[in-house]
Formats: structure tokens, sequence, C-alpha cells
């Protein structure tokens, strides 16, 4: 569904990404993982051509996206949760999600509610009151409303207290039975219970892709992510 072939890409000078390579297919939740400052994020925003890649594709649904218009991309069906959330913390909950249903071709905020009960007793709260875990479960409700083929988040667990980490498990593993996730983390747990497969970034290329067993069984993460 979505193939990242060989990326390269920087900041400037400054080389990030050295040739990253990764699939998704259709019912995947693939997970991407690495130590801070790897390039995880960088290789979703390549996706979206936030970051524009020196070299490389991406291809989505079998057609060529690399360096299309970010917007383009995302009504091509891309839900993209970045990791600062980026909802609006002056629009209520509902005209959060009423501007994801503006830019989409086929509105699902009724579905994005059932994944998200919670949000209904905050319909008419300010983005901006929500606690970290409401606005993280608005920011991905937001994508679903959008009527997204595929969704990509960035380290939504982060900052979120166990128990509502936990909820958020619960929910991504409903939202996976019918949505393909590309989930960058940094919580290893999360991610063996989520992932089909996982890839570990080191210094901007992939060291290492395996399913979770595989990757206890390599040592990957003792190699890969200790410090
Ligand atoms: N806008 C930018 N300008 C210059 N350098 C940047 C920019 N954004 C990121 N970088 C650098 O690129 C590298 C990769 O950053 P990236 O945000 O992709 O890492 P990450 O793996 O997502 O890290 P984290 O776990 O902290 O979120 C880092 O060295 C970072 O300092
Ligand atoms: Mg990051």
């Amino acid at each position: 569904m979505l193939e990242v072939e060989d990326i390269h890409a920087s900041y400037g000078a400054g080389a990030v990404l050295f040739g990253v390579s990764l699939e998704i297919k259709e019912d995947e939740v693939v997970c991407i993982l690495g130590r801070n400052g790897v390039g995880k994020s960088t290789i979703l925003k390549t996706i979206m051509n936030l970051v524009s890649p020196t070299s490389g594709h991406v291809r989505f649904k079998g057609q060529e996206i690399t360096r299309k218009r970010t917007d383009k991309i995302a009504k091509r069906g891309i839900g993209y949760v970045p990791e600062d959330r980026d909802i609006f913390s002056t629009l209520t909950v509902l005209d959060n999600l009423r501007m994801a249903e503006v830019a989409s071709k086929k509105p699902q905020r009724e579905k994005a509610l059932e994944y998200f009960p919670m949000l209904m007793d905050l319909l008419d709260q300010e983005g901006g009151s929500l606690s970290g875990g409401e606005q993280q479960m608005l920011a991905i409700a937001r994508a679903v409303t959008a009527g997204s083929d595929l969704m990509m988040l960035d380290e939504p667990s982060e900052g979120l207290a166990p128990v509502i980490r936990e909820e958020l498990k619960e929910i991504l593993s409903e939202l996976a039975k019918e949505i393909p996730i590309l989930l960058v983390e940094q919580n290893l747990q999360l991610t063996v219970d989520l992932a089909k497969r996982i890839y570990i970034i080191v210094n901007g290329a992939v060291a290492f892709v395996g399913t979770p067993q595989e990757m206890e069984e390599s040592k990957a993460v003792e190699k890969y992510l200790m410090v």
C-alpha cells in the first residue's frame, strides 16, 4: 500500500536519512523504532513531502507520490498525526472534527466517534483545554474523520499516563482492523503488542527489520535501542 524506496534527506547541509526503504501492506501495523534524533520523524515528513527527499521514491496505492504537494498527498488518503498533534486549540472538539470533514471526500465523523467515544462528552470544549491524552485521541480521530486509507502516527503515546496509553493501544488495535497504520514509537511494549513488522533506525538507516519475535530473538533491542 505504501512503499518507501531508498530515501535520502537532509536539512540544509546536514544529511539525516541515508537510503531508507520500508513497506506497509494493507491490514498491517508497521512500527518504526529508534533512539532520539535518528530520523524517525523525518521519514514520515518525507512521505508527506514536508521535507523533500533528495533522492528515492515514495509510492502510495501503486502511484508515485514523491515530492507531490503535501495537501495532495493527504487528499490521496494518508492521515498524518505529527509529534506535536497539531490540533486547533481555540476551536471546539466538534469544530476540529468538522475541519477534517471539509477537506475530505468521504467524511467519517460518526465512525471516528465510535472509536473515540470519550470525545462525545467533550464536543463543546476547546481543543486547548483537553488533557494530553484527549488531545492525542482528537488528533487521531481527525485523521479517521478525514477518511484516511492509511494512518501515520508520530509517537502517539509520548507523555501519556500508563492507563491512557493502555486505552490508546486498545483503540489502535481496533482501528488497525480497518486501516493500516505506520507508527513511530519509543514505547517498546506498545510496539511489540501492535506491530506486524518493526523497523529499527540507527543514524538515518534501517539497522533491523523483522517481526516482534525476530526482534526478541536477534537481541536487536539491546544492540540498537539501549543507551
Ligand atoms: N528542521 C530541522 N532543521 C535542522 N535539523 C533538523 C530539523 N529537524 C530535525 N533535524 C535533525 O535531524 C535529525 C533527525 O531528526 P528527527 O526529528 O527525524 O529524529 P527523531 O528520530 O524523530 O527524534 P525524536 O525521537 O527525538 O523525535 C536530528 O539530528 C535533528 O536534530
Ligand atoms: Mg521524532
